[in-house]
């Protein structure tokens, strides 16, 4: 592993890299621990380079607050990155990235000293809220320092944790007005055992402390509960966990509020998705932790490698259920027709960006009464035309390039807003919907898959292919689809495998709508 301190040095190695692989970014302050990992870890399956920023940003520290404590443990964290496959740390100097020393930079966020980097302003509605009430200046220096990082490092991608969902909410606001070409990715929260958020400052408790800091995530479940159970008023959602933390005599509330995880704007009620984030104090440790309430119906990701009967089940699947099949295949091939309709040459990729970009895809009619959808693009009923012979020769090619990717994940993503969704792909869990409530990874041996492959040649008529050349087949598939550049087969941590051998189609489906129930019934 790699350790860089000037942008130079980080710019000069990538440009080595860069034009073929695919670089991660994971920007930290340092003092690694789990919830940083799993950025990591994420960032790591999805690139072929990972960087790991470690930089104690003087720009995102007010006067009275803790710049001068913050745990600084480059040799640990080095470590850790190291283990975890971490190809590079970029850790620089203050002077490399703010320019001065710290003394001139701390509290620039009072206004009592003028900062003497240029500095990047969010819009005032989503950094004078929740922490920004207290935090003056604090989200102005986040994103001075993410800008420059993103500027400095140019990342495909770059991961934040849904722990600070304010933060993580500015800085896609952020790369979207600022058309910075980077592909933000939010995890999950990382909790210890007790449900208290992992956070560096969590070191700064005592253990009396961190007994009582379990309060803010105790509080917060009770909320959900409660949300669960039909509760969707604000005063009443804020309600419950205050009372729950009331228990806990040593948390010092700032704030308990109720807001739109995307705007940040308070909301009266919870419609379809709800954030409901918590900042207190024990002693002089700052905490904050939140959840996301989501009004929605399930949606099952089900993932696989090709050939173990994904479409064929999900199809199954969504109609049972009553669910909307989201085929993407059909996406794919509504673009394909598009392509072909509107004359430009398949291999124009800036016209494709530029036509997709501004395309609509509908699904019209789901549900039990409606097994197979319409599938409308811009405004055309496209259900039988993208069937046609023109459209599945040129399909590949399309689904190939990258924009027409983005805009249509982007597309299943605001389809799925509102859940009751079953969708097949190969990185569906992982990627598209990261938040499924089932996830799925169906498989089957390379021997089933050949054999239910050859019946089916074997049924068409197709007598002149052997067994032996089919798995051969199967199995470069298999590579190609694991190591692909766009969109790899990925298996979600948290999906549930089920091996096909032997199984039929009807079975694999049963399993399927069990698990979704017994989902649907678990408490939490
Ligand atoms: P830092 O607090 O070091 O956090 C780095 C990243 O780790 C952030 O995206 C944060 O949300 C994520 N993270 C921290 N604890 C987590 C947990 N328990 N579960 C999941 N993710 C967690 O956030 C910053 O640094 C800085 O503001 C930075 C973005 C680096 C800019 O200076």
């Amino acid at each position: 592993m790699l350790l860089f301190r000037t942008i130079a040095g980080i710019r000069c190695y990538l440009a080595q890299h860069q034009l073929t692989k695919k670089v991660g970014l994971v920007p930290t302050m340092g003092a690694l621990h789990v919830g940083h990992l799993s950025l990591i870890q994420r960032a790591r399956r999805e690139n072929d380079i990972v960087i790991v920023s470690i930089f104690v940003n003087p720009l995102q520290f007010g006067p009275n607050e803790d710049f001068q404590q913050y745990p600084r443990q480059l040799q640990q964290d080095s470590q850790l990155c190291e283990q975890a496959g971490v190809d590079a740390i970029f850790a620089p100097t203050d002077a490399e990235m703010v320019g001065g020393n710290n003394q001139e930079l701390m509290g620039n966020g009072q206004g009592n000293q003028a900062p003497i980097t240029t500095t990047v302003v969010p819009p005032a509605a989503m950094t004078s809220v929740l922490c920004g009430r207290s935090r003056i200046g604090h989200f102005q220096g986040v994103a001075t320092v993410v800008t420059k990082l993103l500027n400095a490092i140019q990342p495909e991608r770059a991961y934040f944790g849904e722990k600070d969902a304010q933060q993580l909410a500015i800085i896609r606001r952020l790369v979207a007005d600022l058309k910075i070409p980077v592909e933000i990715v939010g995890c999950p929260i990382v909790r210890e055992a007790s449900g208290l958020a992992c956070s560096s400052r969590n070191q700064y408790l005592t253990s009396q402390q961190r007994e009582q800091a379990q309060g803010l995530y105790q509080g917060l479940l009770q909320a959900e509960k409660a949300f669960r159970a039909g509760e969707c008023d604000r005063t009443r959602l804020v309600d419950v966990v205050q009372k729950k933390l009331a228990k806990f005599l040593d948390i010092e509330i700032e704030y308990i509020e109720l807001v739109d995880p995307n705007t940040l704007t308070p909301l009266d009620k919870v419609e379809d998705v709800g954030l409901i984030a918590i900042a207190a104090r024990l002693g002089s440790t700052r905490l904050i932790d939140n959840v996301i309430l989501r009004n929605r119906q399930p949606i099952v990701a089900i993932d696989g490698p090709a050939g173990a009967g994904k479409s064929t089940v999900t199809r199954l699947v969504a109609e049972v259920l009553g669910l909307l099949y989201l085929d993407t295949g059909a996406m794919y091939r509504a673009v394909t027709w598009l392509v072909l309709q509107s004359g430009i040459a398949v291999d124009d990729a800036a016209a494709i960006a530029e036509l997709v970009s501004q395309c609509q895809i509908r699904f019209v009619g789901n549900g039990k009464d409606s097994i197979s959808p319409q599938i409308w693009i811009n405004g055309h009923d496209v259900t039988q035309a993208i069937r046609s012979l023109k459209v599945t020769e040129q399909v590949s090619a399309i689904a190939a390039l990258p924009s027409v990717r983005r805009e249509l994940v982007r597309q299943q993503q605001s389809i799925g807003k509102k859940g009751g969704v079953v969708a097949e792909g190969r990185d569906i869990g992982t990627h598209v919907f990261p938040d499924a409530e089932l996830k799925i990874f169906l498989t089957a041996s390379v021997e089933e898959r050949a054999r239910r492959r050859y019946q089916e040649l074997i049924n068409q008529g197709q007598e002149d292919v052997s067994l032996e050349q089919l798995q051969q087949a199967i199995m470069e598939r298999d590579t190609r689809d694991s190591t692909r550049a766009l969109a790899p087969l990925q298996q979600a941590d948290d999906a549930i495998v089920i091996q096909t051998d032997g199984l039929s189609i009807t079975e694999v489906s049963d399993r399927i709508v069990s698990m979704y129930h017994q989902k649907l019934s678990e408490p939490g």
